[in-house]
């Protein structure tokens, strides 16, 4: 029997089958009291619901935390200044929650006086990761449970241990999927879709519209930065989380922001991924063609290999890791001048920039022009190239000597 600090445990409660059936899993198995804390990072809904299911399962106590402003504050807001997209596909919706459910649950631990914290994730994922390592780094003292990942019990097994307990479960039989949501978008997993080459069913999505149906019309969208955070679109200055509402729905309705990859997890899986994130993708193509017209070529090159690093990260579970801390800090300072106006135009799943402006934008008419106006110094260009080619020239003149020929 694992000893415990004390008898209560707080658990990352979704609402879902297996969060449900930990619930009662905790106090049969280990005689645990459980904290349930559902925690919103956006898109959640019927969350008074599940809160109260929770408790009728048997949880001491069932708690909300409201925590969509910090998500895109902490968390969003530096992947999006990290144009953060993982294998250069998938903009980390479930990546950049883990951590904060952790720090939630770590709080709640500590207001509490919970000796320890549980989490859903079964054995083959990378959240079980994040949270893991999410909760050690923000408190080492605390014990970690990961029933799922302990148990081995099937889907049908966890369906009839919840039936011959009466927890309720929301029937699962039209929708087959393993979702996961939150402000950032959604992603998709299981039934028809672990099959890669079977395309994703509509049903899959709910933020997007098929390409095929989506309005001959296309639809233009400004999006303005300032600092390299997102402040207005079409016109609109809102708070970023409504903001990113407001980019979903506009490009969501155009069908832009799937995403179908086959990607590589941490523990050493290849899985099939369906992904919806309108509002993410179409930010980070702005705000990546902002940078390009404001940010010096060293800086911006620079900046890649760091947004690679940064992502990487992310990914497999690193948010606390003081490289990150490190990562973030470049990525602030980066952003000083991120600050104008990108122009979108949705067309039928596609999202194309078509205009760019800033009051630091780097791109000079007299430099660039090939026509009159032109301020370069062409005299310049040829002895740069005669001093920029000179080492291949020395080198192109021993070949001859080159051995064997
Ligand atoms: N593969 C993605 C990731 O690792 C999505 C995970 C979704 N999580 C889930 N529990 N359904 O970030």
């Amino acid at each position: 029997m694992t000893v415990f600090n004390n008898n209560k445990v707080v658990l990352a409660y979704s609402g879902g089958l297996d969060t449900s059936v930990i619930i009662a899993w905790l106090k049969e198995k280990y005689g645990l009291e459980t904290i349930a804390v559902l925690v919103d990072a956006g898109r959640a809904r019927g969350l008074e619901e599940l809160r109260q299911k929770a408790l009728a399962i048997g949880a001491a106590e069932a708690i909300v935390v409201d925590a969509r402003e910090e998500f895109a504050h902490d968390f969003v807001l530096p992947a999006l200044m990290a144009n953060a997209l993982y294998e250069e596909k998938y903009p980390l919706v479930s990546a950049l929650s883990r951590p904060l459910i952790s720090k939630v649950l770590v709080d709640v631990a500590h207001k509490s006086g919970a000796g320890s914290v549980a989490h859903g994730c079964t054995a083959k994922g990378n959240d079980q990761v994040r949270f893991d390592l999410g909760i050690r780094a923000l408190d080492p003292e605390l014990k970690i449970l990961a029933p799922a990942r302990e148990w081995g019990m099937t889907r049908e097994e966890a369906l009839s241990y919840a039936a011959t307990r009466e927890i309720p479960v929301a029937l699962t039989k039209g929708a087959p999927y393993s979702i996961d949501e939150n402000l950032w978008g959604r992603a998709i997993e299981c039934g028809p879709l672990e099959d890669p080459w079977e395309a994703p069913p509509d049903d899959a999505f709910s933020v997007t519209v098929s390409p095929y149906e989506a309005p001959d019309e296309g639809a233009g969208m400004e999006i303005e930065f300032a600092g390299g955070e997102p402040v207005a679109a079409g016109g609109k200055v809102l708070p970023t989380v409504d903001l990113i509402g407001e980019i979903d729905r506009v490009a969501g309705a155009h069908g832009f922001g799937r995403v179908d990859m086959v990607e590589n997890r941490l523990v050493g899986i290849k899985s099939r991924e369906i992904y919806e994130a309108p509002g993410a993708l179409a930010l980070i193509l702005a705000h990546r063609e902002l940078e390009d017209m404001v940010l010096p070529r060293e800086l911006s090159h620079f900046k890649r290999l760091a947004e690679q690093k940064f992502t990487d990260m992310a990914y497999n579970g690193g948010w606390f890791d003081p490289l990150m801390d490190a990562l973030r800090a470049f990525m602030e300072e980066t952003q000083a001048r991120v600050t104008g106006t990108v122009r979108l135009e949705f067309f039928r799943g596609a999202c194309r920039v078509s205009g760019r402006k800033s009051p630091y934008s780097l791109y000079d008419f007299g430099l660039a022009t090939y026509g009159g106006g032109d301020a370069f110094s062409h005299s310049a260009a040829k002895g740069f190239c005669n001093l920029y080619g000179l080492p291949l020239e020395v080198w192109a003149k021993k070949r001859t000597l080159d051995s064997g020929h």
